[in-house]
């Protein structure tokens, strides 16, 4: 399952309640600077996790009881943190589903999605023990260790020293530690992936494949990852806050700033069509299908998640032509995807390729009024009809409801005998009700009635 289980929500707004009261009183930081965009990108080595990963470091089994830190974070995060898995799920059945569905060959290798499911520091930067395999590591948080590796112990693990540790932390800082106690620090850091930004976006098209629809809010999502850190007395000389009140609301400044951003770098559109990711999921939508599987003409056509132009009464032309003159019928096919893909490029682009199909279908016409329709002609047409309801270019109910209308029709003028007229009692069930309407379902019902059709 992709979709974040329900328990989620309930479990955090039980959080959100147990946070926010411990929190009262010691919000402090609200009107810090936001973080911009450039100030998350870094130029140092990243090491890889099993250079933090060494038992006397962050790889223990257990806590520790009165250190500075746990220890054990790299357990925390291999076995509980859902980041250590982010780059492998990419190559699970979801992310191919999603891949196929875009045209990706294979989602681990696209930047696309590397951008937010790995560490992309460039080659250069990547030390012996970089792994991009190992996910989000512990360095898309905290920062490339190359410059403070050999300085960060002593200071904050040694508990004789816990009087120097803020210093140490500071020291840490400047060497490039990032500070992951900033709430502003983090609310840009984690929006970055969980909501996107100007460098890397789930864009509707991803969304329309079948990726998740992104949510977030900074205050619960730190409290499931889960936490490796615990805040106590040494957390605090260290010169650390924690203020759920303030890492909320630094979430909340952060998020209104990101859905700006990306409306300002997405909303000029290439052709007639903005992004559509920037605009309200639910102005469009009601329930969203996020276990799509699109047929190769869907692919051929625009891709996942376009907005498309009203064609079915053009594409069933398209398959009507096909009795009598099969090279037009292509022809007003490839001029239909013409039109499609135009609405992408622009609006001249569009008129000519509309004028182009305002020829066929006069020629369409002439040819078929030619005389009328013999019978083999009209299950040549039926069978034609029941191939566009099968390949899944009929989508909407309104689409489906015109073929079906045009079966119908087709079926009572043919006038033989009623054993060999065909039925179509399983595509009239999927249209009974509207509001059940699915076009897998309509698919499905039509390819039934389709191989019955060919039988006969
Ligand atoms: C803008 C950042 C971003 C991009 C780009 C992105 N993802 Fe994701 N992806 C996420 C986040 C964040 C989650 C976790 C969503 C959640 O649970 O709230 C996620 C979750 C997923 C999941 C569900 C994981 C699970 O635990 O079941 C799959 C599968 C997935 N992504 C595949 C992909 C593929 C394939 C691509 C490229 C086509 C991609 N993602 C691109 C951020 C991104
Ligand atoms: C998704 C981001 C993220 C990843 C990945 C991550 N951390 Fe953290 N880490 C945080 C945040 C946020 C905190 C809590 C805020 C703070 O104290 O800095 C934290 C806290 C810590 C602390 C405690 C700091 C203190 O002062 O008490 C240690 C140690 C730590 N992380 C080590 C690791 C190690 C080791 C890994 C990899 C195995 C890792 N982290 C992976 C975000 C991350
Ligand atoms: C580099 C991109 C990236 C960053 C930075 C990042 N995340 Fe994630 N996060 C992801 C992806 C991708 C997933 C999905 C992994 C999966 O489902 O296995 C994820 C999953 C999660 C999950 C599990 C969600 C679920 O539905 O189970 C939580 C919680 C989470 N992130 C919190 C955070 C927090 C808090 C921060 C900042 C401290 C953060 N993330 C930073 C990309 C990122
Ligand atoms: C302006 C309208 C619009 C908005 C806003 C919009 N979508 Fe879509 N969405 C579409 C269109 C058009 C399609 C393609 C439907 C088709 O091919 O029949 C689509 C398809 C999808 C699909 C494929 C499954 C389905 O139901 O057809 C998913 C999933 C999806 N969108 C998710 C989202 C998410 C998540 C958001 C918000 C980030 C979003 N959409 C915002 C118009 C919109």
């Amino acid at each position: 399952m992709i979709n974040t289980p329900q328990t989620t929500l309930s479990r955090r707004a039980k959080l959100f309640v147990a946070c926010t009261l411990t929190a009262l009183g010691i919000s402090t930081g609200f009107f810090h600077a936001a973080y911009a965009e450039e100030q998350l990108s870094e130029d140092s080595v990243h090491l890889g996790v099993a250079s933090c990963a060494n038992t006397a470091c962050h790889g223990r089994a257990a806590p520790v009881e009165h250190g500075a830190i746990l220890q054990n974070e790299y357990r925390t995060w291999a076995k509980y943190d859902h980041h250590s898995r982010a780059y492998t799920l990419l190559k699970n059945e979801d992310s191919r589903r999603i891949a196929n569905n875009m045209g990706i060959e294979d989602a681990s290798e696209a930047h696309q999605c590397l951008a937010c499911h790995a560490d992309t520091t460039p080659k250069e930067l990547q030390g012996d023990k970089f792994q991009i395999a190992d996910g989000i590591g512990c360095e898309v948080c905290h920062g490339g260790a190359g410059n403070w590796i050999d300085s960060h112990y002593g200071a904050n693990t040694n508990s004789a020293a816990f009087d120097s540790a803020a210093a140490g932390h500071q020291e840490n800082l400047k060497n490039g530690l990032s500070p992951t106690e900033d709430p502003n620090f983090i609310a840009a850091l984690c929006q970055s992936c969980h909501l996107g930004n100007t460098n890397q976006l789930a864009n509707h098209e991803m969304m329309a494949a079948g990726h998740p629809r992104l949510r977030f809010e900074l205050d619960t999502w730190l409290a499931l990852m889960p936490p490796h850190h615990k805040v106590d007395a040494d957390y605090k000389l260290r010169g650390k806050q924690n203020s759920a009140t303030s890492r909320w609301f630094a979430g909340r400044i952060q998020a209104a700033q990101d859905s700006l951003t990306l409306l300002e770098k997405h909303s000029t559109p290439q052709g007639l069509i903005p992004e559509l990711a920037i605009f309200d999921c639910h102005s469009c939508h009601r329930p969203m299908d996020i276990t799509v599987r699109r047929s190769a003409s869907e692919k051929q056509l625009l891709p996942a998640g376009s907005m498309r132009i009203n064609d079915n009464a053009l594409r069933m032309l398209a398959a009507i032509v096909s009795v009598r003159d099969k090279a037009l019928s292509q022809e007003f096919s490839i001029a239909i995807r013409q039109l499609n893909q135009a609405t992408m490029v622009s609006a001249k682009a569009m008129h000519s390729a509309s004028d182009k199909l305002m020829v066929h279908i006069d020629t369409t016409k002439q040819i078929m009024s030619k005389s009328v329709l013999s019978i083999s002609e009209q299950q040549a047409m039926t069978i034609a009809l029941l191939k566009q309801g099968a390949s899944g270019e009929v989508r909407d109910y309104a689409d489906a409801e015109q073929l079906f209308l045009a079966l119908q029709l087709l079926s009572y003028s043919k006038n033989d005998s009623s054993s060999s007229q065909q039925s179509y009692e399983d595509i009239f069930l999927v249209l009974n009700d509207e509001k059940k309407y699915t076009q897998n379902h309509f698919k499905a019902a039509v390819q039934k009635t389709l191989n019955s059709a060919m039988e006969k």
